[in-house]
């Protein structure tokens, strides 16, 4: 039994936890960030392929007691790195800590990398070249008051890097935050969804594939492949188990009123290959009219951090407010967003409110469900 962390976005544990149990994994502990979680290598080929909520899947490697960065060498030396890689392989160290004692993090994590040279020259009298852009094998430290953890990571390049961008838009958002606003939003594939500000398409893109029961990861590399574990058999039997496609006949629409991102949505949906199932045009939300009687729309609107300033959201809101009332009656109504005053601003109640964080972000989820003639505020 192999011990393993998922990593997400802060929010998102008990959905990830809900993603991970069905593939297998036992004594899932939910923290902030993420769910530790144990089981064999099928279930973290499984975990990989298949999570559209994970960041990272990372396997434990070591765990002890520290106070100084010395203490961190010595326990480090002690893993048998040369037993977990291949001297050939490119190597990076990140470490993250928190509360912890250590004056500078980057001598924290130069020690470790040392460690692991070390280690290597010991065994086998030669130490791997580190490649910080881009490793084939990436060791994790977390340190907190008095712990340790060491971690290599399964992942690679970061999960929410499906293969399939194309084009940013403008301030894409990531791709397994996507995927957990989606879920979160209670949106079934039987619904006609609408992201009305839809930038790069990543909802729509999620949306599609979790809909199609597509395999995220069907289109990228993994770090697990540079390990010594990797199995490539068990590899190829995973990633080739027959799933049951879904059928259901989809609507999806996304709409922006800047024509440049558009382009970008175009491309990255075409590369998802997810096209014929999302319809895009050009048009302001608060033009666009309703593509069915009823329906989910799921928006992330600038919120005056990257794009459009606090300002210019205190016009536009309430102008959103009216578009919603007078187009959108019967729908259920969800904004991603950084701005909490939103649902003041747009003077419409909200049946609830999710907080999520986009990395250090405090956001909200607000759902607001359109009656026609209701919602006002007092
Ligand atoms: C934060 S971005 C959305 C990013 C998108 N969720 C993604 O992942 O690529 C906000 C988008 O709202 C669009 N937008 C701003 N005002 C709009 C309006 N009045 N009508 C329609 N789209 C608008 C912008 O062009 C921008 O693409």
């Amino acid at each position: 039994m192999e011990h393993f962390f998922a990593s997400s976005p802060r929010g998102l544990e008990a959905l990830l936890a809900a993603e991970l149990g069905p593939l297998g994994a036992q004594n899932m502990q939910q923290v902030p960030g993420g769910v530790a979680f144990s089981g064999d290598w099928r279930l973290c080929y499984a975990a990989n392929l298949w999570s559209r909520l994970a960041s990272r899947v990372l396997w434990r490697v070591a765990e002890f007691d520290y106070a100084s960065e010395e203490d961190l060498y010595a326990a480090a030396r002690k893993v048998d790195w040369p037993g977990l890689f291949a001297l050939e392989r490119t190597l990076r160290v990140n470490v993250s800590a928190q509360k912890s004692p250590l004056k500078s993090l980057d001598f924290a994590t130069l020690r470790i990398k040392d460690a692991v040279c070390d280690r290597f020259r010991d065994t086998v009298g030669s130490r791997p070249d580190v490649d910080r852009a881009n490793p084939q094998v990436r060791v994790h430290a977390f340190l907190d008051a008095t712990r340790c953890v060491l971690y290599l990571d399964t992942s690679g390049e970061p999960l929410f890097k499906r293969g399939w961008r194309a084009g940013a838009g403008e301030a894409p958002l990531r791709e397994n935050l996507a995927a957990g606003i989606v879920l979160l939003s209670g949106w079934k594939p039987e619904e006609p969804l609408l992201d009305p500000m839809c930038g790069g398409g990543t909802l729509l893109v999620e949306a599609a594939a979790m809909a199609r029961g597509r395999a995220p990861g069907a289109r990228r590399g993994f770090g697990f492949e540079n390990l010594k574990i990797f199995d490539s058999i068990l590899w190829n039997k995973i990633k080739h188990e027959e799933r049951t496609a879904k059928t259901v006949k989809l609507e999806i629409f996304g709409s922006d009123n800047d024509p440049r991102v558009l382009g970008d949505a175009r491309r990255n949906i075409s590369a998802a290959g997810v096209d014929r199932w999302v319809k895009l045009e050009q048009t302001d939300i608060l033009n666009r009219v309703a593509p069915a009687a009823a329906g989910v729309m799921i928006a992330n609107p600038p919120y005056g951090e990257r794009i459009g300033s606090k300002e210019e959201l205190e016009i536009f809101y309430p102008k959103l407010g009216s578009a919603l009332k007078n187009n959108f009656p019967g729908w259920r109504c969800h904004f991603f967003t950084a701005d909490l005053r939103l649902p003041k601003l747009v003077r419409l109640q909200p049946s609830r409110r999710v907080p999520l964080y986009n990395g250090a972000l405090e956001c909200r989820l607000f759902e607001i469900r359109i009656v026609a003639g209701s919602n006002r505020r007092a």
